[in-house]
């Protein structure tokens, strides 16, 4: 089957940046990463089941679904290589998209997100997440969400930036949690991939984020040969939405560091 063209943002001019959003968001999560096309050429899909992409079919229950739309999208630009990013669940399609399509990476963003596989307790979460969708809707599960979602200096004190996150996780379509919720249940340990990355790799993480906590990037700085680690303080989990001037200022030094490589 032919994948569909996701539909997405695409800004600015210079080496293409791939963002893939995360749980359960839509690209809106990337708005203040357009700054970044100053410098790069910013593209952010809606993946397959969220926001305008709802539209284009069933959503996938796997990562390598949503990692082969990604390329598919590429190709729909005419991209060969591109630098891809994500966070968290993106993060987690970042690997799997290493894994099938690894000499279209130009270089990996990998923020607020780990290599490892859910644990029984997580996967058990997962399926009350999936109940709880399809009971009550897109709300509960951003309910269920929203604590983890930001940093505790977020919720104390950028109440816009909360409003915004829960608009986004409020109107996403059960149809794409539920498909995204059994994605993550089915993903595989990327751990043992990680040596396997031979790209220049930036790590950012929240120094406050709860679910994808720094000694999980930590432990992947170690594990990936020379990568970069940066540490937003005062950020939780959508680091990139917290402290967009923090987390842009690392992007664009990521990318002039790499600069002629990509
Ligand atoms: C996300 O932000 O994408 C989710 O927290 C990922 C997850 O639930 O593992």
């Amino acid at each position: 089957m032919t994948a569909p063209t996701l539909a997405h943002d695409d800004a600015g001019a210079g080496p293409p940046l791939l963002l893939l959003h995360g749980f359960p968001h839509d690209r809106a999560l990337w708005a203040p990463q357009r700054a970044l096309a100053r410098r790069a050429r910013v593209i952010a899909p809606d993946l397959r089941g969220f926001g305008a992409s709802a539209a284009a079919g069933a959503p996938p229950t796997t990562l390598d679904a949503h990692a082969d739309d990604a390329a598919a999208l590429l190709d729909a630009l005419g991209i060969e290589r591109a630098v891809v990013g994500g966070l968290s669940m993106g993060g987690y399609i970042a690997f799997a998209f290493w894994r099938r399509h690894r000499a279209r990476v130009a270089a990996l963003l990998l923020a607020d997100t780990r290599p490892g596989a859910d644990d029984a307790a997580g996967i058990a979460r997962r399926r009350e997440l999936i109940a709880a969708a399809r009971r009550d809707g897109a709300r509960a599960v951003a309910d269920a969400m929203m604590p983890g979602l930001l940093g505790k200096t977020t919720r104390a004190r950028r109440p816009g930036v909360e409003r915004e996150m829960r608009a986004i996780c409020e109107r996403a379509p059960v149809a794409g949690i539920v498909g995204a919720l059994e994605a993550m249940i089915a993903r595989p340990d990327s751990t043992p991939d990680l040596a396997t990355i031979d790209v220049p790799v930036q790590i950012v993480v929240g120094a406050e984020d709860v679910l994808t906590p720094p000694r999980e990037s930590e432990a992947m700085h170690a594990a990936i040969r020379g990568s970069r680690l940066a540490v937003i303080p005062e950020a939780g989990h959508a680091s990139n939405l917290e402290d967009p001037a923090a987390f842009n200022a690392v992007v664009e030094d990521f990318l002039r560091a790499i600069g002629r490589a990509i």
